[in-house]
């Protein structure tokens, strides 16, 4: 049996790199916590636990932990955030995805310059919120929907900067950009695409094996929207697809006899478990 994994499965660049941090540091001394879980993955959550890794799931707690390090996670956080943790004392250790962090970089700087700051996305996601945290909030809109996009209104011409939330669609995003243009209420408009294509190049290099697969394993959260994606996108190529959620959930009768096997995963499922999956597959079947 050919086992191949979809080199983009699983965790993304950013994600990966707030995980690891968060590993190296359970190997000194000291409280640590992060800023928010650092994964929506509860296996991940939990045995971080294990290593004494604390989640702070807001300011309001910091006066009654112990002082430590504190790790920002990869949607990042407002400045006023930051500035909080440091004054109250704690280490701030930032893994704010550096495609993140160049969002805040870019806000800020139009915020000075007296800018209206659009971003396009979800205002209750993590990061749309940071990068609020950024921005003046008297001269910011967040705009999810067409609604939001025609609702829009400024009582006096500015130049406008827009970006987007990481995740965002492409396509969403230019329909929503030019119905704002079209509104006229800016002097110049920047405006720049902050998608992230971590997530477009994990549907596609999983199409593409699918389409070379007679089964295909599709990992992840049970709840996880992207990887549901994954699934449906395996499904509509490879009628054998198969969504576990760990190496428990594998049937192995259904894959015994197929020549090729491939094998994906959700941004937040680990690499132990798709390793597991993979040389359970490779050697067992
Ligand atoms: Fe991941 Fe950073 Fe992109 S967290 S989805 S690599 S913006």
């Amino acid at each position: 049996m050919n086992v191949t994994v979809a080199k983009s499965a699983g965790f993304c660049f950013g994600v990966r790199r707030a995980v690891d941090l968060v590993y190296e540091q359970t190997h000194i001394p000291g409280a640590l916590y992060t800023y928010g879980p650092i994964i929506h993955n509860e296996e991940v959550v939990d045995d971080l636990e294990k290593k004494g890794v604390k989640v702070i799931q807001s300011a309001d707690e910091l006066d009654s932990l112990e002082r430590g390090r504190v790790i920002i996670r990869s949607h990042g956080v407002g400045k006023d955030v930051q500035t909080q943790l440091e004054q109250a004392g704690f280490e701030v250790l930032d893994a704010t995805c550096p495609f993140v962090k160049k969002i805040h970089r870019i806000v800020e700087e139009h915020s000075v310059a007296g800018d209206h700051i659009i971003i396009i996305g979800n205002p209750t996601h993590p990061e749309v919120q940071g990068i609020c945290g950024w921005c003046d909030p008297e001269h910011t809109t967040v705009i999810e929907t067409i609604q939001d996009a025609e609702n829009f209104r400024l009582s006096e011409k500015k130049n406008l900067c827009i970006v987007s939330q990481t995740t965002y669609n492409n396509k969403k995003f230019k329909n929503l950009v030019e119905i704002i243009q079209n509104k006229g209420y800016y002097i110049a408009v920047c405006i720049l695409n902050t998608i992230c294509n971590a997530t477009a190049e994990r549907q596609a290099q999983t199409r593409e094996l699918a389409k070379e697969s007679d089964a295909m394993i599709v990992i992840g959260g049970s709840h996880s929207s992207n990887t549901q994606k994954l699934f449906e996108i395996c499904k509509d190529e490879c009628k054998n697809t198969y969504y576990i959620q760990t190496l428990e959930d594998l049937d192995p009768t259904e894959l015994r006899g197929l020549g090729n096997v491939g094998i994906t995963a959700g941004a937040s499922t680990p690499n132990n478990i798709i390793e597991e999956v993979q040389k359970y597959v490779r050697n067992e079947l």
